[in-house]
């Protein structure tokens, strides 16, 4: 078998972690557009709050790793991103590239034609989860109409709020490895997909999900290899840092 015929995902079932963040900046304009010119249908993103109540797109709890800047979110306000370079800790040619809002990015998102699965991070800092959610659905509800939103959290509270507010969007459980009792907790969750650690998928696992109509991605991936006994077991999708990896 060679690469080009393994078994493999369709395109729309291909989610670039943080955009194409093998390439560009992760979490940024850059990574969402490098992600495009590849031919990804979708990304996968990081929202949190500032102190103030921005919601922006990053990973991590301070910016230390990915910006110029130092400090923690809790600590910062929407005047605090001017001027920030999430870029050039990543390579030089990004100089300058913002650290983006939700609503930026959203704003991005149908002109690059893609689609976005949003993680809700839940940090300590998050005082109010009706805030945390309330933000992500006005931030969403500017979508372009052709641009399609999921939700995915290791938290499922936020899944549960999220999916009253907006009960017709894909939620999707996020788990390292699946707890024993799966199939009990993931009936308290409102979420009909698992978006599990790639080295936790099995095939018993993912035969037992499908015949519960369950669907599973698997994250973070950048080896189709690694995946390929399991797309004919009914894996529905990959989350990967370098989409052109899965891609035709
Ligand atoms: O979507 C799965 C993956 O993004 C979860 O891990 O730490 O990269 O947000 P993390
Ligand atoms: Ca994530």
């Amino acid at each position: 078998m060679t690469v080009e015929t393994m078994p493999g995902p369709r395109p729309d079932a291909v989610q670039a972690h943080r955009g194409a963040s093998a390439l560009a900046p992760e979490n940024t304009i850059a990574a969402f557009r490098k992600a495009a010119e590849q031919g990804a249908r979708w990304v996968e993103l990081d929202v949190a709050l500032l102190g103030d109540g921005t919601l922006v797109v990053i990973h991590d709890v301070t910016i230390d790793r990915t910006t110029s800047g130092s400090g923690s979110l809790s600590d910062m306000r929407r005047s605090d991103l001017d001027g920030l370079d999430a870029g050039s800790w990543f390579d030089g040619r990004f100089a300058g590239e913002p650290l983006p809002t939700l609503d930026a990015v959203i704003a991005e998102l149908g002109a690059l034609g893609l689609n976005a699965n949003v993680e809700i991070k839940q940090h300590a800092h998050h005082r109010s989860l009706d805030q945390l959610v309330q933000t992500v659905q006005t931030a969403i509800a500017q979508r372009a109409p052709q641009t399609e939103i999921m939700i995915s959290s290791f938290d499922p509270e936020a899944l549960r709020a999220m999916h009253t507010l907006e009960p017709e969007l894909e939620m999707a459980m996020l788990w390292g490895r699946p707890p024993e009792d799966w199939e009990a907790q993931l009936a308290t969750i409102p979420a009909r997909t698992i978006h599990m650690h790639f080295k936790a998928l099995s095939i018993g696992l993912l035969e037992e999900t499908s015949k519960r109509g369950i669907q599973v991605r698997a994250w973070t991936c950048n080896n189709p290899v690694q995946l390929v006994s399991f797309w004919d077991a009914g894996l529905a999708g990959v989350i990967t840092d370098d989409p052109s990896l899965f891609l035709p």
